[in-house]
């Protein structure tokens, strides 16, 4: 560690795999005005190892795939002082093995880009997971890179590991899916499949807008939220023609019509004779 004008510890971090968490990762850190280095696989000429990046450092960041955060924590020259962390909201931090002090920090954040993204991460929450000498730190940093730190007990337990990853996972990639699902019914519909997209997203970022006003029962429209019976009754008849199976789409509307309830939006005639429609046989 050493300090800028004298006041300000600024610490030295290197960030091993140079994926896309660490295009984000890095300029964060960079516009916080800390020092980085890059560790990588097959470094070119202006690149360092991963083993040349951990001895310059005093954190060493393990942004590789999840299931190579041991292997990679197992071959770098560790002493004593460092922190290692991961961003991996699935992996126990043991996976971090010889390194002398560890962390968790996960943005909940969907990255997708190639590109250095600047600014990428600002307004995210970020898991947490630390002991009490280092939390503060991290809080700090968090705060300065414009994340929302989210407190994460330490240690926490693998279910509730596994809970809180398949719930950030079921926000992100799962809407993605639920999306695909609402492609596919638009393909059968018999409409331009390139389209479908510009259409659908806006009603997707529209609720989605909603939801962050008023919350997830308050939110909830369309033919279920009415009671609409018979429009129900016309969905699952048309997914019947398609040849999809309906599984998802019962499953989301059983979801939908618990939102409705908790919203006191339908009446107990209403409610039977939804549920009637959407169990199977
Ligand atoms: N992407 C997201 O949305 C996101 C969000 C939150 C958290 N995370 C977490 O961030 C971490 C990195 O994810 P990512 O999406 O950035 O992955 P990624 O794009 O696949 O990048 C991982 C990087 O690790 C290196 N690498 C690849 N295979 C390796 C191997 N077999 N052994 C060692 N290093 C290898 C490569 O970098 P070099 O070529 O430079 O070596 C690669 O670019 C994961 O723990 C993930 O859970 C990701």
């Amino acid at each position: 560690m050493h300090t800028a004008g004298g006041c300000k510890p600024m610490l030295r971090h290197a960030v091993i795999g140079y994926g896309r968490l660490a295009r984000a990762l890095v300029p964060a850190l960079q516009a916080a005005g800390h020092g980085v280095v890059i560790g990588r696989r097959r470094p070119a000429a202006s690149d360092l190892t991963a083993a040349e990046a951990t001895r310059q450092a005093d954190w060493v960041w393990l942004t590789v795939p999840d299931d190579c955060i041991a292997a990679t924590a197992a071959a770098l020259p560790w002493r004593a002082g460092q922190l290692a962390l991961h961003c991996s909201g699935a992996t126990p931090l043991d996976a971090l093995g010889p390194a002398p002090c560890m962390a968790g920090f996960h943005p909940l954040k969907l990255l997708a880009g190639d590109g250095a993204l600047s600014g990428a991460l600002s307004g995210a929450y970020v898991g947490i997971e630390a002991d009490a000498a280092h939390r503060p730190a991290l809080v700090a940093l968090a705060q300065t890179m414009g994340l929302v730190p989210l407190n994460l007990p330490s240690p926490m337990s693998s279910q509730a590991r596994a809970a809180y990853h398949a719930a950030a996972n079921l926000s992100a990639s799962g809407v993605l899916a639920v999306l695909a699902e609402a492609q596919a019914l638009w393909s059968a519909a018999g409409l331009p499949e390139t389209q479908a997209l510009a259409a659908l997203l806006p009603l997707t970022r529209g609720a989605l807008d909603t939801a962050f006003a008023r919350g997830l029962a308050g939110s909830v429209s369309g033919p279920v939220a009415r009671g609409d019976a018979g429009v129900l009754a016309r969905h699952l008849d048309a997914m019947a023609h398609t040849g999809l199976p309906a599984d998802l789409l019962r499953a989301l509307t059983l979801r939908q019509l618990g939102l409705a309830e908790a919203a006191g939006r339908l009446d107990a005639a209403q409610l039977t004779a939804l549920k009637t429609l959407l169990t199977p046989g």
